[in-house]
């Protein structure tokens, strides 16, 4: 073994954080833990009989090209099925543009790959996706948070960050945003919000990262148009996904972007896997030929939205004045904000003593701010254990007043 591995690691690999969500899971699953912190879907909403159905038919009829090598951008009819889905909200989406890729979270990766070189700059939410963090980190990007309220991300802010990066002779590499029911906060970011980033980023000449998982998961309210939709310019890469939508373990997901750019990204995911599986491809191919999708999204909108609802009211008669969180439309999460002088990375370990557990609001800031918020999602747990879960949230937050 040689002395010291450090030195034989690269910077980028030195560079790398391990994901704080991931360490959490790892905890929350003790048995009996009320958890709050993962990102995890349901499972009742797998549609587990379909999949089987799909499946086998696959293997039967297609099991020659299922167990191949697949083309890098993936199998046509799914890339094919996706421009039509990505076409009901803009009519020139092709095949061309579309990428599938293991999971949104390798898109990010090939799109951190093809775009950063160390110490460029992304611009993103204040707070933001941990995995995106983790992607752009990972190739040493320097990441700059524009704060958010209730709309989406402050357009006022944002131009006051670029013109600061363009007195110094920089220019961001893009502008990364979870427009839709963000995770973490929750907040859907406003149309008028969203011509306004188009605007900016036509006047900076900065791409858009638009990572939108839970956009068909609306509990209430009026659609609000995607931006890839709005965009005029050919300057929006779009990263979609089936893991909320079907299950996460098929790691299915795709990037639609220009034509032009898609060349460099097919390459960059050329080193990483050579092509997604083929299997999993043609069964959700095949899905969405059988036009399952509509049922199984008014499934898992029914459940979700009923344990919104149940988180909501058990937050509102439990929890102690000082103690915000966000009113989400939609999605998994909801974001909860301490009273400043409370800190939710002190109270986690007591959090985990009293079997319940969130994710801690700082791992989303770029600027390792947001001591006093938390991330709670409430996909996972059944309504008796939110409700229960919320209460001792509640009880604690009380005691450390
Ligand atoms: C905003 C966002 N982007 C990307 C991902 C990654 O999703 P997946 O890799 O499962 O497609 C997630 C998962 O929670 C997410 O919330």
């Amino acid at each position: 073994m040689v002395k010291d591995l450090t030195e034989f690691y690269s910077k980028a690999a030195l560079n790398m954080k391990r994901s704080e969500i991931r360490e959490l899971l790892k905890v929350t699953r003790r048995p009996g833990i009320i958890s709050f912190a993962g990102g995890l879907p349901d499972p009742r909403t797998f549609p587990v009989k379909d999949l089987e159905e799909v499946s086998c038919e696959i293997l039967r009829e297609q099991g020659d090209t299922a167990l191949q090598y697949g083309p890098t951008e993936g199998e046509p009819p799914l890339r094919e099925a996706l421009a039509k889905w990505m076409g009901y909200e803009k009519d020139s989406i092709k095949l061309e543009n579309i990428l599938i890729t293991a999971g949104s979270q390798q898109g990010l990766d090939i799109i951190s790959k093809v775009f950063l070189d160390p110490d460029d700059i992304v611009v993103m939410e204040l707070p933001s996706y941990i995995g995106g963090l983790q992607a752009f980190n990972a190739y040493r990007a320097k990441m700059i948070g524009v704060p958010q309220d209730a709309q989406g991300m402050r357009m006022d802010q944002l131009e006051k960050v670029l013109d600061n990066v363009a007195s110094r002779n920089r220019k961001p590499k893009f502008i990364y945003v979870v427009p839709d029911f963000q995770n973490p906060s929750g907040i859907t970011m406003t149309l008028q919000r969203r011509k306004k980033l188009l605007q900016i980023a036509y006047q900076y000449d900065i791409p858009i990262i638009e990572d939108s998982p839970y956009r068909e998961l609306r509990y209430k309210g009026e659609d609000v148009p995607a931006i890839y939709s709005l965009d005029t310019q050919n300057q929006v890469i779009v990263l979609g996904t089936f893991s909320k939508l079907l299950c996460p373990g098929l790691r299915i997901a795709w990037v639609m972007a220009p034509a032009e750019w898609m060349d460099r990204m097919v390459v960059a995911k050329q080193s990483m896997d050579l092509c997604s599986p083929s299997y999993t491809q043609l069964m959700v191919a095949e899905y969405l030929k059988r036009g399952l999708l509509p049922k199984q999204i008014k499934k898992i909108r029914k459940l979700y939205s009923g344990k919104l609802k149940v988180m909501l009211k058990t937050l509102k008669q439990h929890m102690p004045e000082g103690v915000k969180w966000s009113q989400p439309d939609g999605g998994l999460f909801l974001w909860l904000e301490l009273p400043e002088n409370l800190s939710a990375n002190d109270l986690f370990p007591k959090a985990i003593e009293n079997n319940v557990a969130y994710v801690v609001g700082s791992a989303f800031h770029c600027n390792g701010k947001g001591q006093n918020t938390a991330r709670l999602n409430f996909s996972y747990s059944t309504e008796q254990q939110i409700v229960e879960g919320i209460q001792r949230l509640a009880k604690m937050f009380k005691e450390s007043m």
